[in-house]
């Protein structure tokens, strides 16, 4: 990946690196997207005293957080420290090391309460996109589990840098605890700097690493006490010396700023393809003592190689996304798992182009049906009962607005042939078929876990099923083409 700050410098590839995450939305060679109407602005909220208490209920403020640029003025009003690398303008030079890695101290302590010191010399973060990552964690980890969102989770941060930030911004949000290794000696007592300076000393451990090491320190005494929720990794970016310095170079900026960041971290035999190749190497090792295993990728190329190597290995779930900030900067993500509980739609397929769909893993989302605004749920929640038979389904929960059924089948109980079986030989009640959604009370097999939402919307009722648990990418698309067909029917 890359550090890099400058404004109105030209991408090389498509889809290859990118240029700075933030941008100022006045400069004409280079404004940003428009701004978006109707969405919340990041102007500080004048009854509120900083960022709020971590947790679900902070979700909405974190995740609005870069829907519009930062209003660099009105940080400056806030920050002094801001003020005097602000430009009378206005306007932020993304060309000067000092400005970018001001402008990051600023956003973390604005946005989220957080304090960081950064050497001169080393890779200084932009914000928005660390925190993307960040974002599309939460997303993943609260969907591929039936606890409620926002449980207590331990991950692993590969390569933390000096700033230690994905750590910091992890325990921000949320009650997470962070295992955080690098092989640098110079980032590694910075990022203990960073975790001092947060009061973080409980939640983040930092684990020094040699470069020929696993890069997941499973057999490490430290983490042997924690199991590992989610692996998380930002890989050294380039193959060589020479690639980085060339790429500092067309940038106009000075080879070795701390927007560039130090060849020890932004170079690594192979470049990024040949690190991630690594960390999905020790996976397959590994399998399921790691809930998810993920990456973030600078290049498209290595998202496509990646992706098909997962294919080979025959690692069936995976998660793709993009992170896009403003209009130039992209960078992927990359996350696979050896566990049956499938991420939601937007967290697994987040890349939007159709011509990306070659990489997407399978669907997890199907609409079912749609109502009129005023039509009763009641009938559409029975006839569903009656679609699957008349066995004891889904245990249904109900929020604001919207009915979830959860439900886990041990086979394809919904195709003919299951049913002239069961016709020929009836079930015992609760053996076999589709069971109560909670995995503990029911540990049977499940190869299809299951949830329909009946959503009641402001113009129309709709009807969803989404593939919660399972390898079978055929057997959610028979269940769902199966409950849509007896759903019209019936209507
Ligand atoms: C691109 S930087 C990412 C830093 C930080 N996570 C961020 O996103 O800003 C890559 C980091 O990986 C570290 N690194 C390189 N090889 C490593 C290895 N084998 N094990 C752990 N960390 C490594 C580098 O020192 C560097 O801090």
């Amino acid at each position: 990946m890359t550090g890099n700050c400058r404004a109105g410098s030209k991408r090389k590839t498509p889809g290859d690196e990118a240029d700075s995450d933030l941008r100022d939305p006045r400069d004409p060679r280079n404004p940003g997207p428009p701004l978006l109407g109707g969405l919340r602005s990041r102007q500080p909220d004048p009854g509120r005293l900083g960022p709020p208490d971590p947790g679900v209920s902070a979700d909405d403020y974190f995740r609005h957080l870069y829907d519009t640029e930062p209003d660099f003025v009105q940080l400056a009003k806030q920050d002094p420290d801001f003020k005097a690398v602000l430009q009378p303008n206005g306007h932020l030079d993304f060309t000067n090391p000092a400005a970018t890695m001001q402008l990051t101290k600023t956003l973390l302590q604005a946005d989220f309460g957080l304090k960081i010191d950064l050497p001169d010399d080393r890779l200084c973060p932009p914000v928005p996109n660390r925190h993307n990552y960040i974002l599309w964690l939460k997303d993943l980890m609260d969907t591929t589990s039936y606890e409620p969102p926002g449980r207590p989770l331990c991950g692993l941060d590969v390569g933390t840098g000096a700033s230690c930030i994905y750590p910091l911004l992890g325990t921000r949000q949320r009650p997470w605890s962070f295992v955080a290794t690098d092989v640098d000696d110079k980032n590694l007592s910075y990022a203990q700097r960073n975790i001092r300076l947060n009061g973080l000393e409980s939640r983040i451990h930092l684990v020094p690493r040699n470069p020929d090491d696993p890069l997941i320190p499973l057999d490490h005494p430290s983490v042997k006490q924690t199991p590992i929720d989610f692996v998380m990794m930002n890989p050294p970016f380039y193959a060589s010396p020479e690639e980085m310095m060339s790429s500092a170079q067309q940038k106009s900026r000075p080879p070795m700023s701390a927007c560039t960041g130090a060849p020890v971290e932004m170079v690594c035999s192979g470049g990024e393809l040949a690190h991630v190749g690594r960390l999905l190497r020790e996976s397959l090792d590994l399998r399921d003592k790691v809930r998810w295993y993920t990456t973030m990728l600078g290049k498209l190329s290595s998202l496509e190689a990646l992706v098909e190597q997962l294919r080979e290995q025959g690692v069936d779930n995976y998660a793709v996304t993009e992170f896009v900030q403003g209009r130039k900067t992209r960078r992927w993500a990359l996350g696979w798992s050896f566990g049956p509980m499938r991420p939601a739609e937007h967290a697994a397929r987040g890349m939007k182009a159709a011509v990306w769909k070659k990489l997407l893993p399978p669907a997890t989302a199907t609409d079912l049906l749609e109502l009129p605004v005023d039509a009763p749920v009641e009938p559409v929640i029975a006839r569903i009962h009656e679609a699957v038979g008349g066995l004891e389904l889904i245990s249904w929960s109900w929020d604001a607005g919207a009915a979830r059924g959860l439900g886990r089948a041990s086979e394809n109980v919904w195709s003919r042939a299951w049913r002239r079986k069961r016709l020929r030989e009836p079930l015992q009640q609760g053996q076999g078929g589709v069971q109560d959604a909670s995995p503990s009370q029911h540990p049977a097999e499940c190869r299809l876990g299951f949830e329909i939402r009946v959503v009641m919307g402001k113009v129309k009722t709709s009807v969803d099923l989404h593939w919660r648990e399972g390898h079978d990418p055929l057997l959610f698309e028979s269940f769902g083409g199966f409950l849509s067909t007896k759903l019209k029917e019936n209507k």
